[in-house]
């Protein structure tokens, strides 16, 4: 029987030599150390010694098994730094690797918004955000366009219902602001805005960027003053601005803003219609009673207010044809904004 040890052992020993991976080695110990492994067996014959054999045996066996123990436990340890030193190299991510990682950008709209806020923030200006959910009054009624005013016309509006629109313009907003502040007061109110049309230069949904300024001695040079300097920062030192009567309910005097075009110097291209000029924006003097509604006496105080389209200054930027490139999240597109 003792024979039988060491050869059981030394078997035992040259397989958990041979073992190439935990499962392996894990199956070798089942095949000698399981409850029903060759060694177990072993223990079974024990019955049929003498008693004085049984427990010199005994001890042989127990120390046999012990050694194995421990040689299972380093090998498999071995086998287990080996395995996942192998793991790790095989899913290493090469960080230095970076050639098809995509970078991203900023969307043209939201570059050019943060740019224009940038410069008018420069200049003074306090920013304010409003609903884009409104109520009649703030979005029409307070600037001077009551229910059956014709003006409502020149801007066809979502209605909800009740009392409640979406947005048609964030002079709603300047509302808002002149009941909550006492002049002198410089503020714009960018946001999105909503109206019911839909071509080359229109969507229903497109952004909005409107300034108010308002204090003892306002006019209209104040006006020109700024856009000047607008048009120049953001068109070029050579951009001239010229101002077209206009009409607005809630301007009085109101103007129709034109910059000279920039891709052709005032020449005439297709991008200016051959004009020589862009329209811009709306702007003017603010009407005396939309500051009498606002709670702001019009013989102390005047202002100048101003709003145009951050789609279409993106799109004189950038030379881009069609609104609704901006809305469309084609890779092709924004990519080349990178
Ligand atoms: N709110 C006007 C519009 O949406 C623009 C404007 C603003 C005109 C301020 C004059 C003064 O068309």
């Amino acid at each position: 029987m003792e024979e039988k040890i060491e050869q059981l052992a030394a078997e035992c020993g040259n397989e958990i030599a041979a073992a190439d991976s935990e499962n392996a080695l894990y199956a070798v110990r089942v095949k000698y150390l399981g409850k029903s492994g060759l060694i177990s067996e072993l223990m079974k014959g024990m019955k049929d010694l003498s008693p004085e054999m049984r427990p010199v045996m005994g001890k042989l066996v127990n120390s046999a098994r012990a050694s194995l123990e421990t040689r299972f436990t380093e090998k498999g340890k071995e086998l287990h730094d080996k395995e996942l030193a192998a793991r790790l190299a095989a899913e290493k991510i090469d960080i230095t690797l970076n050639e098809d990682t995509p970078v991203g950008c900023l969307h043209p709209l939201t570059a050019v918004r943060k740019r224009l806020v940038d410069f008018f923030v420069s200049m003074g200006f306090d920013v304010m955000d409003g609903p884009e959910v409104e109520t009649d009054y703030y979005n029409f009624e307070a600037l001077n366009v009551p229910k059956d005013h014709p003006a409502r016309d020149m801007q066809d509006t979502f209605f909800l219902g009740g009392n409640l629109l979406l947005r048609s313009q964030t002079s709603a907003s300047q509302v808002r602001y002149m009941e909550t502040h006492k002049p002198p007061l410089k503020m714009i109110s960018p946001g999105r805005v909503f109206r019911n049309a839909d071509d080359a230069t229109h969507s229903p949904v497109f952004h909005q960027l409107e300034g108010l300024v308002v204090d003892k001695g306002i006019t209209m040079c104040d006006l020109k003053g700024i856009l000047d300097d607008f048009a120049r920062h953001f068109f070029g030192k050579q951009t001239k601005v010229r101002f077209r009567p206009s009409y607005f309910p809630f301007t009085e005097p109101s103007v129709e803003v034109d910059v000279s075009c920039s891709i052709c110097g005032g020449k005439g291209c297709k991008i200016c219609k051959g004009t020589g000029w862009i329209e811009i924006l709306g702007a003017g003097i603010v009407n005396r009673k939309v500051l009498r509604i606002c709670g702001i006496d019009p013989d102390e105080y005047t202002g100048f207010a101003f709003g145009f389209g951050i789609d279409r200054i993106a799109n004189i930027i950038h030379g881009i044809p069609h609104i609704k490139l901006l809305y469309e999240n084609d890779i092709r597109f924004l990519e080349q904004f990178r």
